[in-house]
């Protein structure tokens, strides 16, 4: 109903507005190989621990408000993971307050289950997709039906590879991974360590997320050259991506692949100075397994990523040692203005930042969904928090403080 809707609403060319951005859109997407295809069909139903969420959360707002807005699909990776479940419930506040119907799914990690998800919301005649995609190489058959049945699809966060993905909403990535290294050198004073040696380990994400590799080279490009130099030492010498990857970016691999490193090259009672880590959910993993298994006194400094609950308290209690914070309020904020901007057919270029009231920047040179198809992207700025800037999350408005001191969200 609502795709015809739009349809009579909209203009060719603006039909046409929409579905610009990376790439070449539907033709270029039809071409693509379908690696979701048969995970597609083999996708096992719901279970129980995200379906209830999902099936709530997938409440339409009223006909007459949601006539003046259309109907948006939301798909989000998994509640595992502790800001996704924030994603997803900004994304559809927002939207509703718009006046826009809503399906918001979770997929449990799982791409074939997101690939059905996505069809679903289809099937129920969506007039854009916004999707945070498990697997950015996994989505072309759902991408390609969006493609076919002309509906508009954001990537959200994490780029799909898939040309039919109009525009991308996301933090600099690289520049997260670049706050983390250059936060470590700065700790450190790495330029001025003389002869010191301090001894690094480094776990990265999940190498399915396009995101992971942006965070890893933006960190490791401010740390090669004192490793080149000697002033930083992997010690168990894992350094490469794939080696140090965490798929799915679980808590519990990171934590085997620390408690290894630990037991096979630190139980002597050498050192450990800093693990980089790429974000919270792996950080964890790591604090836990230092906390359990290193033999050492000294505080190992910690990076993460998100500011979820439990590594801000270990920020306070000095297990975490940083967090590049991502406000993703302020992520779904700018995804709604897009998403209005591209169903009401406006230019989609840098002028509408001011609209979205973040500080963001419109790029189009930094992301491509194929080889040679740019992907018009809005990125956001990351911050970094450490138990000295704390009160800078409490400020945002989405933390409460207690009077213990630790921080949990407000969603
Ligand atoms: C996000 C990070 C998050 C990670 C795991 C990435 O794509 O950008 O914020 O920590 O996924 O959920």
């Amino acid at each position: 109903m609502k795709r015809k809707l739009l349809g009579v609403l909209l203009s060719a060319a603006m039909a046409a507005s929409l579905l610009a951005g990376c790439g070449s859109g539907g033709d270029a997407a039809a071409t693509t190989t379908d690696g979701a295809a048969d995970a597609a069909t083999e996708a096992p139903a719901q279970t129980e621990d995200e379906a209830e969420p999902a099936e709530d959360a997938a409440v339409e707002t009223p006909a007459d408000t949601a006539s003046t807005g259309g109907k948006i699909g939301i798909s989000m990776p998994t509640q595992s993971l502790e800001r996704w479940n924030r994603d997803g419930a900004y994304l559809d506040e927002q939207f509703k307050a718009a006046g826009f119907e809503t399906i918001l799914t979770f997929s449990d990690n799982d791409s074939g289950r997101q690939v059905n998800d996505i069809q679903n919301m289809l099937a129920d005649e969506v007039d854009l997709l916004i999707v945070a995609a498990i697997d950015g190489e996994a989505l072309n058959t759902a991408m390609n039906e969006a493609a076919d049945a002309g509906v508009p699809v954001i990537s959200y966060d994490r780029l799909i590879l898939n040309d039919a993905v109009s525009y991308y909403v996301s933090f600099d990535n690289y520049t997260v991974g670049k706050l983390q290294g250059e936060f470590i050198e700065k700790e450190l004073d790495l330029a001025n360590a003389g002869d010191k040696v301090y001894n690094l380990e480094i776990t990265a994400g999940d190498p399915a997320d396009n995101n992971a590799g942006y965070f890893y080279n933006g960190a490791v490009d401010v740390l090669k050259p004192y490793i080149d130099a000697g002033t930083l030492n992997i010690v168990s010498g894992q350094m490469d991506f794939d080696t140090v990857a965490t798929a799915q970016w679980n808590t519990d691999t990171a934590l085997e692949r620390a408690q290894n490193v630990l037991s096979s090259y630190y139980a002597d009672g050498t050192q450990l100075d800093v693990w980089l880590c790429s974000n919270d959910s792996t950080a964890l993993g790591v604090a836990q397994a230092i906390t359990s298994d290193y033999a050492g006194s000294n505080s190992v400094l910690i990076t993460g990523q998100d500011g979820d609950e439990a590594n801000l308290k270990n920020i306070v209690d000095g297990v975490q040692t940083m967090t590049v914070y991502k406000n993703v309020s302020n992520e779904s904020i700018v995804t709604l203005g897009l998403a209005k901007a591209m169903l009401s057919g406006e230019t989609i270029d840098e002028s509408l930042i001011p609209s979205f009231g973040i500080e963001c920047a419109f790029d189009t040179e930094s992301y491509e969904t194929s080889a040679g198809n740019k992907c018009p992207s809005f990125l956001l700025v990351p911050n970094v928090i450490t138990k000295d800037n704390l009160q800078d999350l409490v400020d945002t408005g989405l933390y409460t403080m207690g009077d213990d001191g630790y921080l949990s969200a407000n969603q």
